[in-house]
């Protein structure tokens, strides 16, 4: 099939990640959020990437502005239905996930595929609430889009061959590569990293270093780009919770329960970078 239109949920971190790098490639592109602040915010921040790609000599003026015009920001659901392929990323709650799919089947055609951007719910659980089953599909970015090379594609029970290619050739058309997952939860990549970042944040929690110094440890003793509380600031604890809450409920084993410093501070509205503060302070930063 061909796809020229791709259609995203959600214009937060992902979703307009997801957008840039869609569009990038050539694609048309219609990003929806429930608001326009949060569209704007989304298409804000896409701006902002480009401009600096100008900047520093990545891409042309041209480029970027024609880049910027494959771009649509809607809050209007029934916009989708012009998509050959609506990659969502929206909050990671189940029933929320489900409610957008129930939505997009009543408004999108038949053979529009469905992607979820989901850090590790069911493929399967989602799929079942559409009448495409086979035409659902898991493709998991990685934050920061427009940097990370890996996407995750992951079957559900009923995923067909054809929605496999495409979301495989769309893949690399975005540039980026893939390995192929079987559903479980987290799928492979988060299954590893979210118990370590739980983990750094238990080794806070118990006293046992500070936290610039467990991040300048895995930096400098496991030579990781960034320390794994700083990651998690800039994931958003909110969301790593749900994904951590995810492996646990999941697995039923105590070994991945969620710390009680991630909830304190989520409780308290400390959502890493996205709010300005989590692990770290980041008020002063731009
Ligand atoms: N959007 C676009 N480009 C970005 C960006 C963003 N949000 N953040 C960084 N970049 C790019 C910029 O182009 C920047 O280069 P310039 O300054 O020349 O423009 C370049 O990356 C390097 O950035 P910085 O110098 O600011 O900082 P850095 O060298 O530490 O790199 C990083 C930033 C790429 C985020 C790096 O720290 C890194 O790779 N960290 C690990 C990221 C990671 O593990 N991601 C996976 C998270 S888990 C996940 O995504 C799955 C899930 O389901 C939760
Ligand atoms: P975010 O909180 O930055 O953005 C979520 C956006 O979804 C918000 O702008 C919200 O308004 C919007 N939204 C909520 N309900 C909606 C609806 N009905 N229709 C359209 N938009 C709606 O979250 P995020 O970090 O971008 O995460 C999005 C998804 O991507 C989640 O499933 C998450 O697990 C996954 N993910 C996150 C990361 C990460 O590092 N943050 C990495 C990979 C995957």
């Amino acid at each position: 099939m061909v796809i020229s239109t791709v259609g995203v949920i959600g214009a937060g971190i992902m979703g307009s990640g997801i957008a840039q790098v869609a569009a990038r490639a050539g694609y048309s592109v219609i990003m929806r959020d429930i608001s326009d602040s949060f569209v704007s915010r989304g298409l804000g921040v896409i701006r902002k990437n480009i401009d600096r790609d100008v900047q520093k000599n990545r891409m042309t003026r041209e480029d970027g502005d024609s880049i910027l015009r494959r771009l649509t920001g809607t809050t209007d659901i029934g916009d989708l239905a012009r998509c050959d392929i609506v990659i969502e990323a929206a909050v990671e709650q189940m029933e929320l996930k489900k409610k957008i799919y129930i939505e997009m089947d009543s408004v999108c055609p038949p053979e529009v595929i469905f992607a979820s951007n989901t850090s590790g719910l069911s493929i399967t659980e989602m799929a079942a609430v559409t009448k495409r089953a086979n035409r659902f599909i898991g493709m998991h970015f990685f934050n920061p889009v427009p940097v990370m090379k890996l996407v995750e594609l992951i079957k559900g029970a009923e995923t067909d061959g054809d929605t496999l290619l495409a979301a495989t050739d769309l893949v690399e058309k975005f540039g980026k590569q893939s390995i192929m997952v079987n559903e479980a939860p987290l799928f492979a990549v988060n299954r590893i990293l979210v118990p370590m970042l739980n983990e750094a944040m238990f080794v806070l929690m118990e006293g046992v270093a500070s936290a610039a110094d467990i991040d300048k440890g895995m930096m400098l003793g496991a030579n990781h780009p960034i320390g794994p509380l700083a990651l998690s600031d800039l994931v958003g604890l909110d969301t790593l919770l749900m994904v951590v809450e995810t492996l646990y409920n999941e697995t039923g084993d105590s070994k991945y329960r969620p710390c009680p410093l991630l909830r304190k501070l989520v409780r308290a509205g400390h959502l890493g970078r996205k709010t300005g503060r989590g692990f770290y302070d980041y008020s002063e930063a731009k």
